[in-house]
């Protein structure tokens, strides 16, 4: 990871927002509205949710607005209009408006669609907030290359890889031993699998801790969060797959620890509550005071720990063997789980298929290397179309009343 010289505490840092209207950028608009004069708003994007974008736009007083869905683009404008808010759509335009020169940017699109506007940030060597996994899963190695060739600075968001950061040795990796990822074991951490063949989508959204968007809760109750999570933080800190550990604790108060060759171990402890990760991100290299409610250890009392079950939960083992195959793999892995927690969600196939799906168009496709950001959009395209013929043979025999 590349750690630029550090920015004056304090000092006002124009934003852009990929992503605002969802869960990580609801809270980040939520945390910049509260210092407007030190965080001026560049940028906010979203898919096609238009109303909450134009009130995101006015209320924090944009420059530019964009939707990525060009059908949404004629109802943004008129809600924008008289305002002086520059109004975009597409694919493209999100991009762009991550080519916009706002100091720092937060990367909330959820999938493999924030691989483009994420990457347009880091290369103008921006300040990057990293919410979103899945870019750096399906392009890891690339990313994190473009990263050190443009001088950008990447934090990480996700609580758990925000509490690495802010424990690990970057001057000395050799004396970390290993990553310990907690996890909170998801809404079906007690279930078993027949319950889990029957599960509805509210049940699998129905988070124990965190309040999140639809696809990584999904991929909470699958584990395949934690799987997602292992790559990232392989790429993040350059440790390998064998001393990346998982830790389930239901609590969700340790949101990772970094054990150390003396058997220290250090940890990042926080109430579940995103938007202490995202400030430390806005705020970095200082801290900023957030609304977030305060650990109160003697109310917490009890914190429970267990080893996560391989045999109930298999898509962190899916996403080990990825790793450990490296090239494609992960980039298979990320696009085939999009697509199947779509279909899942969309109730055209069960909870327990999502997972089977993953494995076949892992297994169904050829691992090759990456050697460039045309191989890893074939990769994603190819798993893609694997997975989603899977789906359709599977939504062939009967789903049910899902
Ligand atoms: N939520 C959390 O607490 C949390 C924690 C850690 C990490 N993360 C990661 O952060 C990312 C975002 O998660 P989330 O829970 O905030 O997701 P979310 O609530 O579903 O929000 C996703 C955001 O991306 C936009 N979007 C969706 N598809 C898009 C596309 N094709 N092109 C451009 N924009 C698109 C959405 O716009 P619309 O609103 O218009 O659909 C929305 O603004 C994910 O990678 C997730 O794994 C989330």
């Amino acid at each position: 990871m590349v750690v630029k010289a550090e920015a004056a505490p304090g000092a006002p840092r124009s934003v852009t927002i990929l992503g605002s209207t969802g869960s990580v950028g609801t809270q980040t608009v939520d945390l910049v509205a509260r210092d407007p004069e030190r965080f001026p708003v560049e940028a906010l994007t979203a898919n096609r949710n238009v109303a909450l974008l134009a009130k995101q736009a006015r209320d924090l007083k944009a420059r530019l607005a964009v939707v990525a869905d060009p059908a949404a683009y004629a109802e943004l404008k008129g809600l924008l209009s008289g305002t002086g808010i520059e109004v975009a759509a597409g694919a493209e335009a999100v991009a762009a408006a991550a080519e916009r020169p706002a100091d720092w940017v937060m990367s909330a699109i959820v999938g493999a669609a924030g691989l483009e506007p994420t990457l347009a940030a880091v290369r103008r060597g921006a300040i990057v907030a990293f919410a979103n996994k899945e870019t750096l899963v399906c392009a890891g190695s690339l990313m994190m290359e473009e990263v050190k060739a443009h001088g950008a600075t990447l934090l990480p968001v996700d609580s758990e890889h925000s509490a690495i950061y802010q424990v690990f040795d970057f001057e000395r990796t050799d004396s970390v031993a290993r990553l310990i990822l907690t996890a909170s074991g998801g809404p079906f951490r007690t279930r078993d699998r027949a319950f889990m063949a029957a599960a509805t989508r509210e049940q699998a959204v129905a988070h124990p801790t965190w309040d999140m968007g639809a696809k990584i809760s999904v991929d909470s109750a699958t584990m395949m969060n934690k799987g997602l999570e292992l790559i990232e933080a392989h790429f993040l800190f350059g440790i390998p797959e064998e001393r990346i550990d998982v830790l389930v604790h239901p609590q969700s108060v340790i949101h990772s620890l970094v054990e150390y060759v003396d058997g220290s171990v250090l940890a990042q402890l926080g109430t579940p509550d995103m938007r202490t990760p995202i400030a430390y991100a806005l705020g970095w290299p200082a801290r900023i005071a957030t609304p977030a409610e305060r650990l109160d250890l003697v109310k917490a009392a009890t914190l429970t720990f267990e080893a996560p079950d391989p045999v109930r939960f298999p898509a962190l083992r899916l996403a080990r063997a990825a790793l450990q195959s490296g090239g494609g793999a992960p980039t298979i892995l990320s696009a085939a789980n999009e697509v199947a927690v779509q279909a899942f969600l969309d109730r055209r196939i069960g909870f327990l298929d999502i997972e089977r799906i993953v494995e076949e168009t892992l297994t169904a496709l050829p691992h090759r290397p990456l050697r460039d950001l045309a191989a890893v959009r074939e990769a994603d395209a190819d798993a893609r179309r694997i997975a989603a013929g899977r789906i359709q043979a599977t939504g062939a025999t009967a789903v049910g009343s899902r």
